[in-house]
């Protein structure tokens, strides 16, 4: 099973600037988790933070016990070994080809014979769709087979954690659909913890089993996917109706003079650039027929029927929706009357959706709504005993 990560009052500047501060989140094992943001919030540099490249201010991030924050060099060498990145790019050498790019971490950090390479490195190859093209250079092929190569080549050390900074750059919508099967794929079969940071709407609705989000240098949440695709805080759903109305700008920040014009604008029939309304759970990727069942998912279902109570009262709708009759009745819950006819979005009455919980498991839902950063934040505690070894 992949590491757990977690993460505590990270906080990062360069200089005088602050990029994020306060950072608190756990990636639990074997899970998938995104991260989106928009341009320039900080997802890469968070990211390289995690595996040592870049140094945070102040906080934690734990990764089997060793907090990577504060550890010696000889540390971090070896929990960098724990990890396979995917970066922006590809980060392939443009000079070697595909076999020779993907062997490499092996011939640099291993003792193996070229025989054990040449097995390992054919395997991720194949794992990855690339049977038959480990001659080609990178210049020879497409962004999504560069794509696949470099996580190709991020796999080849068995990691426990796969970062990936924004797989689906440079890639057409049905490739980044691709990549993200691929991903659900890899997860099924080898059960390492993934961490995906991206702007894709899509990809953030159907991929990952936890979603967050970075904003104005804050987490502003991070938690089971329902929690986030049923949120009706602005930003959020700004975001992922990739509109211009809301408080997300051109720049970092969007004036209240600003806001105003556009508002007059939409006022007058402006369209405002985005989708129709999609906010609401949507059904997440599966494995591929044939492969193992995703050992997170089950886990990552557990954990959140243990705090489903805890959810508002849409995310835990859209959680009752997505189970099926099986699952619900192995947790004791009932899909709540009206629900079913749309997806998520609306508030219901959070009585219904908490079927036959134990009493003493049934907590008071804030009577003010949901949004606020600790509230959420307290969704991706893991109950004692569920969160695999630190
Ligand atoms: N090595 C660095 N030195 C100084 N500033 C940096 C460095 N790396 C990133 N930044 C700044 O950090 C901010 C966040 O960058 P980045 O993480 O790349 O955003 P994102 O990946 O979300 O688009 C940007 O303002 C960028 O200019
Ligand atoms: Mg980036």
């Amino acid at each position: 099973m992949g590491a757990e990560v977690v993460v505590e009052g990270l906080t990062k500047s360069f200089g005088s600037q602050n990029i994020w501060r306060d950072v608190t989140l756990t990636l639990p094992p074997g899970e998938v988790s995104a991260m989106l943001g928009p341009s320039g919030t900080g997802k890469s540099v968070f990211l390289k933070s995690m595996i040592g490249l870049l140094k945070p201010d102040s906080g934690k991030c734990v990764i089997n016990g060793t907090d990577i924050v504060q550890c010696s060099e000889r540390d971090m060498y070896e929990v960098r070994k724990l990890f396979g990145v995917l970066f922006q790019d590809g980060a392939l050498f443009g000079s070697m080809n595909l076999y020779d790019n993907v062997a490499f971490p092996l011939r640099e950090h291993t003792k193996k014979s070229e025989s054990e390479i040449k097995r390992i490195v054919l395997e991720k190859l194949e794992m990855t769709g690339l049977s038959g093209a480990e001659g080609k250079l990178p210049g020879e092929i497409s962004g999504g087979m560069r794509k696949r190569a470099g996580l190709a080549r991020a796999l080849v050390l068995d990691p426990e954690i796969i970062l990936c900074d924004e797989p689906d750059s440079g890639l057409d919508p049905v490739r980044t659909a691709y990549l993200s099967q691929l991903l659900i794929d890899l997860n099924a079969q080898i059960d390492a913890t993934i961490l995906v940071v991206t702007h894709n709407i899509n990809l953030a609705r159907t991929l990952p089993d936890n979603l967050g989000m970075l904003f104005r240098k804050e987490l502003i949440m991070f938690g089971p996917r329902e929690v986030l695709l049923t949120s009706e805080e602005p930003v959020v759903e700004q975001f992922l109706n990739g509109k211009r109305l809301g408080p997300i700008g051109m720049s970092e920040e969007k004036d209240t003079a600003q806001m105003a014009a556009e508002q007059a604008m939409a006022d007058a029939g402006h369209h405002h650039g985005g989708t129709e309304d999609v906010r609401g759970v949507v059904p997440q990727i599966l494995p591929t027929p044939g492969l193992p069942e995703r050992k997170g998912e089950r886990r990552r279902k557990d954990r959140v029927m243990q705090i489903l109570h805890t959810l508002p009262p849409a995310a835990q709708e859209g959680i009752i929706e997505s189970l099926s009759e099986q699952d619900r009745q192995h947790y004791g819950v009932q899909r709540h009357a009206s629900a079913g006819a749309q997806h998520g979005g609306g508030s219901s009455a959070p009585q219904a959706s908490q079927g036959q919980l134990p009493a003493d498991q049934v907590a008071q839902l804030p009577s003010h709504g949901w949004g606020t950063a600790d509230q959420l934040r307290s969704t991706d505690e893991i109950p004692p005993g569920q969160g695999g070894a630190r």
